[in-house]
């Protein structure tokens, strides 16, 4: 992360355009884990950096159209402001954030939905997302959704009537849609769409396998207690060490495989114990029980600190990043 701060510099020319935030998610269970916060950490960072508005789409209609089990559509709304809490509790400034739940914003990004609906065809739904005849039309109308808020002119009350191009800082697996979009973006006169994506974040059993909110053994969760975490990290994260400790002492840590150490590269907050713990692991010198003990440290401050944060939000916190108002941009040092 501070090396971060050298690329900030660089950005900060005035030669260079402004730009703003966008990111989502998806309101499918109550609880989220920490791959769920990357995305929101980087974007909060990047926020703080260049003073940008930051947009996020909330979108109970995607999983609407998604969900097999029998919910109706307020059942994902209310979904959708439990996870507001999570988001906002994550440190974003109201000032700078607009939040939108997809029910109740469409009609603001209806004009740009449809201008991308009019250039996606069955073909591309079909090549891109695996569409079927046999798919709702719901899921064929959905990607146009998530490309409208990619345009500035889908946020009037922030923009007014400048064309601001757009950075999505967001996981590598929404990359399809936005591919799309910078497809479509030419043809409706708009600017593309700069992607910054993150990666895949294993679940405690490894890199093959994935965090899932229906086994809440597979990851670290933003409501677990601190003794569910020490349980899980020690019982569970799977180890890049070797089975004995003479041959871990001879032939050290695996780094690549080992869960511990690849969280750890996530939530440690400085770069320079992060490398020493490195080479100590993968040297033999620290034991899969010492890192683990680290990340345990590490994740229970992390999560406690969200949750303080999360239980003083009230509904008036909420309300302040849906409203439709004006959001701050330093448009003057863009341009000195
Ligand atoms: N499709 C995303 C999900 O399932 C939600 C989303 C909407 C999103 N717009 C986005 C994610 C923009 C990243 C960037 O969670």
């Amino acid at each position: 992360m501070r090396s971060m701060s050298k690329l900030i510099l660089l950005y900060r020319n005035p030669d260079l355009p402004p730009f703003f935030l966008y990111t989502g998610r998806g309101p499918s269970s109550d609880a989220l884990h920490l791959g769920h916060t990357l995305p929101f950490i980087f974007n909060k960072y990047l926020q703080e950096s260049f003073k940008v508005p930051f947009v996020i789409q909330i979108t109970d209609d995607e999983k609407f159209f998604y969900k097999n089990e029998q919910c109706d559509l307020p059942d994902l709304t209310k979904l959708a402001y439990e996870n507001i809490k999570d988001i906002i509790a994550m440190g974003l400034d109201p000032e700078y954030t607009f939040i939108f739940i997809d029910s109740e914003y469409m009609g603001e990004l209806y004009p740009n939905v449809v201008r991308f609906q009019k250039h996606i065809n069955m073909s591309t739904l079909k090549a891109i997302f695996g569409l079927q005849f046999s798919d709702s039309c719901g899921k064929a109308a959905y990607p146009a959704i998530q490309a409208a808020p990619c345009l500035s002119s889908s946020f009037p009350f922030i923009f007014g009537s400048n064309n601001i191009p757009c950075l999505i800082p967001c996981g590598i697996d929404q990359d399809p849609y936005f591919r799309m979009t910078r497809d479509v973006c030419p043809k409706i006169k708009a600017p593309k769409p700069a992607g910054f994506y993150s990666k895949f974040f294993p679940s405690l059993q490894g890199f093959g396998t994935k965090m899932s909110a229906s086994d809440p053994n597979t990851g670290i969760f933003l409501t677990d207690t601190p003794e569910e975490i020490e349980k899980k990290i020690k019982k569970y994260a799977f180890s890049g060490g070797k089975a004995t400790k003479e041959e871990q002492k001879a032939e050290g840590a695996d780094l690549d495989i080992d869960i511990s150490y690849q969280y750890l590269r996530f939530f440690m907050e400085d770069d320079k114990e992060l490398a020493e713990i490195a080479e100590k692991y993968s040297t033999g010198k620290m034991l899969t029980g010492e890192i683990k003990a680290i990340l345990i440290k590490e994740l229970q401050k992390f999560v406690k600190e969200h949750q303080d944060r999360r239980s003083k939000l009230t509904n008036d916190d909420v309300k302040k990043f849906l409203a439709r108002t004006p959001k701050k941009f330093k448009w003057d040092e863009w341009f000195i």
